[in-house]
């Protein structure tokens, strides 16, 4: 099982950005943890600043792999570009957010990744990338 977890912009920024929002883990440190829970899963991380950049990695892994956990950050709610490359590839892809995005300001209540994803994880903090590599396990 080859999944790719992709994160949009600010998401480098885990541990020292609005900790009571995301947390005071970087994703570095979770992603060791995530790698030593699922042994058996080739797990890849990428994280870009830069809208062309995660269209780019959604189209190179995105008819190869088994799955693609996207949390495309702020451009879930401006991205017409990822939405259309979520619906272009193959791979399923389910959309995380560490927040609760519908709890929060209403432009966040829309996302342009939900309607081509499988499914969508939100609001279990990190955990939401455990369960979304639990559901392509399942
Ligand atoms: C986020 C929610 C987005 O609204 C926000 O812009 C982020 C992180 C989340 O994981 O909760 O950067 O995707």
């Amino acid at each position: 099982m080859k999944l790719m977890i992709i994160n949009g912009p600010n998401l480098n920024l885990l541990g020292k950005r609005e900790p009571e929002m995301y947390g005071s883990k970087t994703f570095e440190d979770y992603f060791i943890e995530l790698q030593e829970k699922f042994k058996d899963c080739q797990l890849e991380y990428f994280q870009s600043n830069i809208e062309g950049e995660l269209i780019g990695k959604i189209q190179d892994v995105g008819f190869s792999y088994d799955g693609i956990i996207l949390n495309a950050a702020a451009y879930t709610h401006t991205s017409v570009g990822i939405g259309d490359a979520v619906k272009g590839v193959e791979t399923p892809v389910i959309e995380v957010h560490i927040s609760n995005t519908h709890k929060r300001e209403e432009f966040r209540h829309v996302s342009y990744i939900s309607s081509g994803s499988k499914g969508v994880i939100l609001g279990f903090g990190l955990q939401s990338y455990d369960l979304a590599i639990q559901s392509f396990l399942n």
